[in-house]
């Protein structure tokens, strides 16, 4: 039972104490999301996996690709000498929790595309941008061509960035988040060409959108958030005057268009804890955060805006088996589903990732 399992939960947590750091992602269900030491989104999480000092191993309560960022970030030639030599070692209670956005935009796949643009185009003056969510390869292809990491939480910092240093910007994997946060600063639907890896010639583009282009769009998306609609904005706003829309930068353009406030996870939550009593929210955003803000502030009223209660299944599959059966085997001096990045894409990824955490 989970009562059981929190119990065999807790006891491992109080014998490694410090040692074990348990990070969760917002999306994560509630009773993980209690068993953690910290939470926070994307961009937080991997502050944290930087920061951390007395700790010696990270179970990571999110998916593939943060836990990834957490080895690479966590065990900096510099943080490694903080704890006298010591590495951090990175768990993922379930091997199969991944980002299908992730999985769609592959090294091999991404290379391609780099080599076909630089037929029509100078990619040297093209910086790449990947989204966190996207495998460390990819993150390494970036540090390694002049390009830089962002999450939906500093896009806009990070383009800005881009642009002080390149002509244009090649964005992946999240078309969506890549549009919505390049609308924002001028630039128009026209000069963001989407680059389809399944096309047979320039990402079903022709030379001309190409060479017109200020932002490359990567065709990928997040098969949660693809999930919300216009329509769905318009039925709240006829039967609830007065409500406000709040969703996450990978819901489509359509959306973020007609919503009042857009941002990571750790906006939605910081703006719906700033709002007063009796605001009314649609939320568009993963199931399990929208359902935990509601249960949080009975103050508010809170709604999902999609009809269809669309979840992340891969998040979903960190729950109390998993993290027990890691951690119980931790303590017995086991390291199970360990997330271990190789050193020369750690070197590379690296790069990418301290210029945005250098970005402000
Ligand atoms: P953030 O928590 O950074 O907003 O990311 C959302 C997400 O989809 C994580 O997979
Ligand atoms: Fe990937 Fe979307 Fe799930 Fe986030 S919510 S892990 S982007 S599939």
């Amino acid at each position: 039972s989970s009562d059981e399992l929190n119990t065999r939960i807790s006891a491992v947590r109080e014998q490694l104490g410090e040692r074990l750091l348990i990070l969760g992602h917002h999306y994560q269900q509630d009773e993980v999301i209690a068993q953690t030491d910290l939470r926070g989104d994307s961009y937080k999480l991997s502050e944290m996996a930087a920061a951390s000092k007395a700790c010696r191993t990270i179970v990571f309560c999110g998916v593939h690709f943060m836990a990834e960022t957490a080895d690479i970030l966590a065990n900096r030639p510099e943080k490694v000498a903080e704890r006298d030599g010591a590495k951090v070692t990175v768990i993922l209670p379930d091997m199969a929790a991944g980002c299908s956005m992730a999985d769609m935009a592959g090294i091999a796949q991404v290379e391609a595309a780099w080599a076909d643009m630089a037929e029509v185009i100078d990619t040297k003056k093209v910086i790449p941008v990947t989204y966190i969510n996207s495998a460390a390869s990819l993150k390494a292809f970036c540090g390694r061509n002049g390009g830089i990491v962002c999450t939906s939480s500093n896009a806009a910092a990070v383009l800005d960035w881009a642009f002080a240093r390149g002509e244009r910007v090649f964005f992946f994997p999240d078309q969506h988040l890549g549009r919505n946060t390049a609308l924002k600063m001028d630039i128009t639907e026209e000069q963001m060409p989407v680059w389809d890896p399944y096309a047979l010639e320039m990402g079903g583009n022709t030379d001309e959108q190409i060479q017109n282009s200020r932002v490359i769009l990567w065709k990928g998306h997040c098969s949660v958030h693809q999930m919300f609609r216009a329509e769905h904005v318009h039925g709240f706003r006829k039967q609830h005057p007065g409500i406000q829309i709040l969703v996450h930068p990978e819901c489509p353009r359509e959306v973020n268009d007609l919503a009042d406030i857009s941002g990571s996870t750790g906006k939605i939550i910081d703006t719906v804890r700033k709002s007063p009593a009796g605001t009314k929210w649609a939320i568009g955003t993963e199931l399990h955060l929208v359902n935990r803000l509601k249960a949080e502030h009975p103050e508010q009223e809170i709604h999902f805006l999609s009809p269809v209660l669309c979840m992340c299944a891969t998040m979903y599959r960190i729950d109390l088996p998993h993290l027990c059966w890691t951690l119980e085997n931790l303590r017995d001096g086991a390291v199970v589903n360990e997330i271990k990045v190789d050193d020369e894409t750690t070197k590379w990824s690296l790069i990418a990732l301290e210029r945005m955490l250098a970005v402000k």
